[in-house]
């Protein structure tokens, strides 16, 4: 073992803070009613939260997707207007509370108009018809413009805040990491597939099962073989973790050289970005944001950077990653939006590629949410009260930390 893999071995991110403590973390929270309910008062209806869309999504005046907040009874239309600017307002018609759209995207041809009694609004959130309006008794136009709901971006990330006044701007919420993943090319990478999924287990349980390498090795030994059991490097560990603010960044080992392929997904690696591509075969490392393999490893599989609460970036070099949303609907019941971005193939070849770096992500995340389901029938079964949580779960840590403060008292 050489100095560098011997001091990583030796390292224990979580002494450095010892304000995470290092003891089990309680399963109460992940199955308590009161707790989910201080979530949603606390965190969910007070924070910037990503709707895990970007600005792409909804190129022209008029297009919309509807953010669904299942855990605060709110839908949000995301539009953007006529002037270009993207707004959000909730998904309410303001006569009687019809919803506006039962679409989950689409356009809105220049008016939002109730297919109900066909009031109508400008994209804008003003109101803009009543029909039949004289029928109506002291109607108060001017309270009857759509209830709109804070809405900012960042590297073309839409991000929306229910709170009617919010106590901090996007940016104030982002921090450090803003810096971190400054000139990252989000903008020249479209959606290169999409899946979603509702998981009966609590939000808890999902936000975990993003937020750890620890189990690559082990959950995973069948869509990354080899890569994470390099000889020279026995433990594995991760090269970097930081702590910024809420949020949180893993940089994770692994030595995709090595990867166990399969003859075909090995060819594929050769004309897309896969899991088992060179990091560094679609552009130089040392172009990166700082925060993108931060120690400049050879040995770098990829980057988790957790934005709390709700958004897990997975970052596999410069012109590919993943945008994990998790929100929470019950108690026991999670949606799950995974989306993956790379440059869009320019050849046959190179869909071929694609198609198989495609489906080998599916099954790596079949494996991920493989264990939600039953794990969450376990904690409810009561046979376990503590999680146990070692050095490299730190983000996990640290994000059952910053929600349990903020949640603040609940039993
Ligand atoms: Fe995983």
């Amino acid at each position: 073992m050489n100095a560098a893999v011997e001091s990583k071995s030796k390292k224990r991110w979580t002494l450095e803070h010892p304000e995470l403590g290092t003891d089990p973390l309680p399963v109460a929270p992940y199955l308590s009613q009161k707790y989910f309910e201080g979530m949603r008062e606390k965190v969910f209806k007070k924070v910037w939260l990503c709707t895990g869309k970007r600005v792409e999504d909804i190129p022209s005046p008029g297009d919309f997707f509807v953010f669904d907040l299942e855990i605060a009874g709110a839908q949000i239309i995301v539009v953007r207007g006529l002037d270009g600017k993207i707004r959000a307002h909730h998904n309410v018609c303001m006569h009687r509370g019809n919803k506006l759209t039962v679409h989950n995207r689409g356009t809105f041809k220049g008016k939002m108009v109730c297919s109900y009694h066909a009031w109508a609004w400008s994209l804008d959130g003003k109101l803009a018809n009543v029909t039949e309006e004289e029928m109506f008794y002291n109607l108060n136009k001017k309270c009857l413009n759509l209830a709109s709901v804070a809405c900012d971006v960042w590297a073309g990330f839409v991000f929306v805040n229910l709170d009617p006044e919010p106590k901090e701007t996007l940016l104030e919420h982002l921090g450090g990491i803003v810096e971190q993943l400054a000139g990252y090319p989000f903008h020249e990478l479209p959606v290169t597939w999409s899946y979603k999924a509702h998981i009966n287990t609590a939000w808890q349980n999902a936000r975990d099962s993003q937020l750890e390498g620890y189990h690559l090795k082990y959950l995973h030994k069948r869509t990354s073989p080899g890569v994470m059991s390099y000889a020279a490097d026995p433990n594995r560990h991760s090269l970097d973790y930081k702590l910024i603010g809420r949020h949180s960044m893993g940089s994770y080992f692994g030595v995709r050289a090595e990867a166990n392929l399969a003859p075909v997904a090995r060819l594929a690696t050769k004309y897309s970005q896969t899991l088992g591509s060179a990091a560094s075969a679609l552009s130089d490392p040392n172009t990166w944001p700082i925060g993108v393999n931060p120690t400049r490893s050879k040995d770098w599989f990829f980057d988790v950077v957790y934005i709390f609460p709700n958004f897990h970036f997975i970052f596999l070099g410069n012109q590919a990653y993943i945008g994990h949303t998790f929100l929470p609907c019950t108690v026991n019941k999670t949606y799950w939006n995974a989306r993956c971005y790379m440059p869009a193939p320019k050849t046959l070849v190179g869909q071929f590629a694609r198609e198989c770096a495609k489906t080998a992500v599916r099954d790596l995340w079949m494996e991920d949410g493989s264990t939600l389901e039953g794990t969450q029938k376990v904690l409810e079964s009561g046979v376990l009260k503590y999680l146990q949580i070692q050095d490299q779960e730190i983000q996990i840590r640290h994000g059952s930390k910053v929600m349990d403060e903020m949640v603040g008292e609940w039993q």
